[in-house]
């Protein structure tokens, strides 16, 4: 017999043992990342249930489920996982659907998964879970239509701030959405969802936490009602230079992603780098912004990213600009 068990973040020490012991069995992997989430370290910027199923005291199975308090209407689910010996039982089911009550509850009309499993990707769609397209990413509208539909916001109300935890899930959408652009981002392997699946989802803010971490900043175009339409960060790459890309959603003007990069660029002169700026060959718009910031020699060059060779133009330093 199986009861369920709902615990918002933070989490005591002792759960947040268990959980991450249960999830690293089952995925394989470290979960170090989220142990900042489930200790509350975020509970200002994003809503984090997690639903326990339990045998006894032994967890049986889990689903966690993030709602942005930045855009609420936007939730993700990540950590569906049920121990081997209590798969088929119907867990999985019973917790999904309690995460979309629990959703539609804090008003959330958008919820996204990631998921490369058959089984449970097959799951997901008894409950309206459809994959958007280059993607292993999964969306259920709470409308029943399908895809991620394009919000209005007010093109004179957009600010440029530095990306933080409450973007953990606002930045999802604009990745996942179709654009001119071939390379999103060059520095945490984002490519168009037209050249390389997309099969990361409540992935993608770590790779910009990691990109923090790693000495690198990044900055994100917020509209006023928390929609994310564009991200651009800076990191080192070499002795003395800093790599700056980024990218905005399909109708945002050339002027968003301009200021994007300018405030990239300025982070990265400010710590003392030369900057260098990469575009796909045939991104005409970044291109545009990149040769209107005075970003130096342009040269052609192949850059793999996410295991994808892709034509690029690169904007190496002026000599009398290197350290
Ligand atoms: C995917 C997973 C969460 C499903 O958990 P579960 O508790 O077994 O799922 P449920 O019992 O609710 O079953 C969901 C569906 O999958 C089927 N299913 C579950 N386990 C199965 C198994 N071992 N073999 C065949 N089918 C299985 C069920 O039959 C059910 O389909 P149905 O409704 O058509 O009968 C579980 O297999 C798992 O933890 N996998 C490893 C972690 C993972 O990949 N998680 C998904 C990350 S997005």
């Amino acid at each position: 017999m199986n009861t369920i068990e709902r615990h918002t973040a933070p989490l005591s020490e002792a759960l947040r043992i268990d959980l991450t012991e249960f999830w690293s069995n089952i995925f394989q992997t470290s979960f170090a990342d989220l142990q900042v989430v489930l200790a509350g370290g975020e509970v200002g910027q994003n809503v984090d249930i997690i639903l326990i199923a339990r045998e006894g005291a032994t967890i049986t199975a889990t689903c966690h489920l993030t709602v942005s308090r930045l855009n609420p209407r936007l939730g993700g689910l990540g950590e569906i996982a049920t121990a081997p010996q209590s798969r088929g039982k119907g867990l999985a089911a019973q917790l999904v659907e309690r995460a979309i009550v629990a959703a539609t509850a804090s008003g959330c009309t958008q919820l996204v998964l990631g998921t490369v499993n058959e089984t449970a990707a097959r799951l997901y769609a008894k409950f309206g879970f459809r994959y958007l397209p280059g993607t292993r990413v999964m969306l259920r509208n709470a409308d029943g239509t399908e895809g991620l539909g394009s919000a209005p916001f007010d093109r004179r109300d957009i600010k440029i701030v530095a990306g933080a935890p409450c973007h953990r899930l606002t930045i999802i959408p604009p990745i996942l959405t179709a654009t001119d652009h071939a390379i999103l981002d060059a520095n945490v392997e984002l490519l168009a969802t037209r050249l390389a699946d997309q099969t990361s989802c409540m992935g993608l803010y770590p790779r910009y936490e990691r990109l923090a971490k790693k000495g690198g900043q990044w900055f994100v175009a917020q509209a006023s009602n928390g929609l994310t339409i564009g991200i651009a960060s800076v990191i080192g790459v070499t002795s003395g230079i800093a790599q700056v890309d980024g990218f905005v959603v399909p109708k945002v003007g050339a002027d968003v992603l301009a200021s994007l990069f300018q405030a990239a660029i300025l982070w990265g002169e400010a710590m003392g780098f030369a900057i260098q700026s990469v575009c796909g060959v045939d991104d005409l718009n970044k291109r545009a912004v990149i040769v209107a910031q005075d970003s130096g020699y342009e040269e052609t060059a192949l850059l793999t990213i996410a295991g994808h060779p892709v034509p690029i133009l690169r904007f190496s330093p002026k000599r009398g600009r290197l350290l």
